[in-house]
């Protein structure tokens, strides 16, 4: 994927958030609680650590007091520069923003402890030519059945039909696996969100790439196709799917 998509929403929003209302349920656990969680155990104050696809920079920055240092990338000039605006705003000095590609970063080998991506860019050669021996690299992915039920009623979507493939957990193990990482904690997570009205849910859809093209006008028909079919007593139901995986670096 490009940076078109991100530019145009930082443009629009000014952030990597809209301000859709909804609730959500989780059978277990807040797979982003558990990504935080598992990165806050992993992070220390002597440690240098590489956020990879860090959009607007807040949950860089949330991170940044639990770290000597964080380098944030991203190609998105527009996410770029709302993250600038954050930190101005929150005067933390050890996050160092950067436009650079995470296929190709031009960082020297081993200059990290500790690397993450929170749903951003994923490229398993980089990343562990990039940790310290001894090095952990935590991913939170999304899930090959991440808003299943919607994408079939527009019939298209990002990553549309993999459901019926092989399971992302299975493709990411065997990737990182491949580069010579060791698989410490790997775990699916389903749950549901609810949105309070049909205007939240056409928000929401504005702000993310599940739909790249997606238009409030021309998608109104299919998006109340969709209500009908998935509306409930809390909400319209959005079927979620996350991924959590940590991986070291041993040799
Ligand atoms: C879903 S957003 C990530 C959200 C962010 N990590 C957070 O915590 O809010 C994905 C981000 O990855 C960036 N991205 C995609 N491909 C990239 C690449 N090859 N190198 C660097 N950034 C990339 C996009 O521009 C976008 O800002």
């Amino acid at each position: 994927m490009d940076s078109q998509f991100y530019d145009k929403v930082a443009k629009k929003f000014g952030s990597y958030h809209t301000d859709s209302s909804y609730i959500s349920e989780y059978p277990e656990k807040d797979p982003e609680k558990v990504f935080k969680e598992k990165l806050l155990s992993l992070s220390d104050k002597n440690k240098n650590a590489l956020d990879l696809g860090c959009a607007d920079g807040r949950f860089t920055l949330s991170l940044a007091p639990h770290f000597k240092e964080i380098i944030a990338i991203d190609i998105s000039e527009g996410m770029l520069s709302a993250a600038e605006k954050f930190q101005k705003k929150s005067k933390i000095t050890n996050v160092f923003l950067k436009k650079v590609d995470a296929d190709a970063t031009g960082f020297a080998d081993e200059s990290f402890d500790v690397v993450w991506s929170r749903r951003g860019p994923t490229p398993y050669k980089e990343i562990y030519r990039l940790l310290k021996k001894g090095g952990n690299y935590i991913e939170i992915d999304i899930g090959e059945k991440d808003c299943q039920g919607i994408k079939e009623v527009f019939g298209k979507g990002q990553n549309y039909g993999d459901w019926k493939k092989e399971s992302y957990l299975t493709k990411i193990k065997n990737e990182a696996q491949n580069v010579g990482f060791e698989a410490f904690y790997m775990k699916d997570f389903i749950y549901s969100e609810y949105y309070a009205s049909y205007n939240d849910l056409d928000l929401f859809l504005q702000g993310v790439p599940i739909f790249e093209d997606f238009d409030s006008k021309k998608d109104k028909k299919l998006l109340e196709t969709y209500e009908r079919k998935f509306k409930k007593d809390k909400g319209i139901l959005l079927e979620r799917h996350r991924i959590v995986s940590i991986f070291g670096k041993i040799n």
